[in-house]
Order: structure tokens, then sequence, then C-alpha cells
């Protein structure tokens, strides 16, 4: 598989506990964008992690640091993304992070791994969706953490294929 790294922001620590277990799956640890270097976007399968805030907008580190994503050479690099939101509260942006950092990584030539469907979600909109499918691994521990881990494993296996 090579080189797995698995960059995440995280305010309240959902999303913080979700690349923990994604991170221990392929028995790395996890780095926190807050703490990235544009040399940590310089993998085989870069995995990144976001929850949103405001109304569809990436997490406060993300904001922050985005440059290293928007500059970073991923031709030839897989990219995954998940992160955690609020499908009831937030309906209309629901997890709308993963699609923002989805559409940055191809852009810089990598190739999307891990999308999911949504079926079983409530949510009405998402730039995370298209044609019936996430970009990627979709969370709500505001609603429904008791299938968050179910979730994130089956995902990995998803990875790991
Ligand atoms: C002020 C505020 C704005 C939020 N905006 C969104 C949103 O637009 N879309 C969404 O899916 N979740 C939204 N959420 C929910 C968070 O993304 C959710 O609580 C998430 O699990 C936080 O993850 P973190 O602890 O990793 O930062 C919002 C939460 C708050 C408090």
């Amino acid at each position: 598989m090579g080189k797995v790294k698995v960059i995440y922001g995280s305010t309240t620590g959902n999303t913080e506990r979700a690349a923990k277990q994604i991170a221990g799956a392929f028995g790395v640890e996890p780095l926190r964008i807050a703490d990235a270097t544009a040399a940590d976007f310089e993998a085989d399968l870069l995995i990144l992690g976001s929850s949103t805030w405001g109304l569809g907008e990436l997490q406060d580190d993300w904001v922050t640091r985005i440059s290293l994503l928007e500059s970073a050479n991923l031709s030839g690099k897989k990219v995954a993304v998940f992160g955690t939101g609020d499908q009831s509260g937030f309906s209309d942006t629901y997890c709308d992070a993963l699609g923002i950092l989805a559409a940055k990584a191809t852009a810089r030539g990598a190739t999307l791994v891990g999308k999911t469907s949504v079926n079983g979600y409530v949510h009405t909109g998402s730039l995370a969706e298209t044609d019936g499918q996430f970009c990627g691994l979709a969370l709500d521990d505001n609603n429904e953490s008791e299938k968050t881990s179910a979730r994130i494993a089956a995902w990995i296996e998803q990875l790991k294929q």
C-alpha cells in the first residue's frame, strides 16, 4: 500500500477520535493539520479529515493551513476524506468539509478513493454528495455516534482493498 498519512482538523475532538481509529488501523499516528508541513502531504495514500463548521466550512485549523493542500503535488497519489458533522442540525451543509477537501485534492491531481453510500442518512444537502454517494466517510457523532465505529471499520476495509 505504500506510505499512509492521516491528517485531520478537529475542534471538539470528534474528528480526532475518528482519526485515531483510522490511523491505528494503518499502524500510523494521526497528525493534526495545525502541526503539518508540506512534507506530510507526500504519501501514497493521504487520508484527510475535517469536521464542518460555520455553514459548510472547513474546521478552523484547515482554514488556516489550506495552502498546504492547495500547493501539494498529488499526481499519482490516492486521497481519501472523512469527517464528522450534524445531519439534523445542519441538514443542508452536512459534512460539506469533505467535499471541499476532495475538490482541492483532485485539483492537485489526486485520485479520490473511499466513496460511500448516502443510504441511511437524513441530510438534505451536502457538498460531499454526488449521485447518491459521499466523496468519503461521513460521520455524525451528534445524532448517531453508535454507528461511528462500525462505519469507520467498514471504510478501513474498503481503503485496504
Ligand atoms: C456553530 C456550529 C456550526 C456547525 N456547522 C456544521 C455544518 O455546517 N455542517 C455539519 O455537518 N456540521 C456542522 N456542525 C457540527 C459539527 O461539525 C460536529 O459537531 C462535529 O462532530 C464537530 O467535530 P470536531 O469535534 O472534530 O470539530 C456545526 C457545529 C457547530 C457548533
